[in-house]
């Protein structure tokens, strides 16, 4: 047995049996005050970040990688954000995006207080547009932006990837309503996504369906 892991509004819920997700939250070491003090304000307040099964994720990938250059979309209080800045390491860089200035001042002061702030540029406005304006392309695109706006995240980010570059999205399970009878309008969103991302012939795409669902694309 083991111990049982706190429960967190971010957990989501609905993939995995919840006994398997205890078990995963409950072996997962301990994270630094920062990130601890966001999962704990991400609970309370309902703000929904990628939480700390994921975070690793991220951070894996970026670290197999050898990723520098991150462009995350949809960063919130920079919970993932965080997670990204720690993985490229001196002399990468990580795009923070979000829409919500509130959010940004937010995320500046934990950025500070975790260290990171020189690796990371905090843009605030749409992502999507600001994706749109690059020139560089990135080594990793990360998707967590409003669902319905997924596949316009998928078209927007395919050209702006190097190759072998990774294209990431978090939510694309959706809390198991993709596999449900009369999707809503974010669902039918994340369903296109999913098909776009599967069918791409200029991407390799799997889905792990860790918390509420990662797809990992590489660009060919
Ligand atoms: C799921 S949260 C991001 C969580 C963050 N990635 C994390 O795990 O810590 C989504 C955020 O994206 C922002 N957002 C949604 N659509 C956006 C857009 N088109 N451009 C910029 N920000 C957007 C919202 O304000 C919200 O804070």
């Amino acid at each position: 047995m083991t111990d049982q892991a706190p429960k967190s509004d971010w957990r989501m819920g609905g993939i995995t049996v919840p006994e398997v997700e205890d078990y995963i939250y409950a072996m997962l070491p301990p994270r630094d005050e920062v990130l601890a003090e966001i999962e704990l304000e991400a609970s309370k307040n309902d703000v929904p970040i990628v939480g700390p099964a994921v975070g690793r994720v991220l951070y894996q990938l970026a670290m197999i990688s050898g990723a520098k250059r991150i462009f995350e979309m949809g960063s919130a209080i920079g919970y993932s954000t965080i997670w990204w800045a720690r993985a490229v390491g001196e002399g990468g860089r990580v795009i923070y995006t979000d829409g919500d200035r509130k959010n940004a001042d937010k995320a500046r002061r934990y950025f500070d207080r975790a260290g990171v702030s020189q690796r990371i540029t905090v843009r605030v406005g749409d992502a999507l547009e600001f994706l749109s304006e690059e020139k560089e392309p990135y080594d990793i695109i990360f998707n967590d932006i409003d669902k319905v706006d997924y596949p316009r995240g998928f078209r927007v980010a395919l050209p702006r990837l190097k190759s072998g570059g990774l294209f990431i999205a978090d939510n694309v399970l959706w809390s198991g309503k993709v596999s449900r009878p009369n999707p809503d309008p974010q669902t039918k969103a994340i369903l296109e996504f999913n098909k776009l991302i599967y069918e791409s012939k200029d991407l390799f795409t799997t889905i792990l369906p860790i918390r509420d669902g990662v797809s990992v694309c590489v660009k060919k």
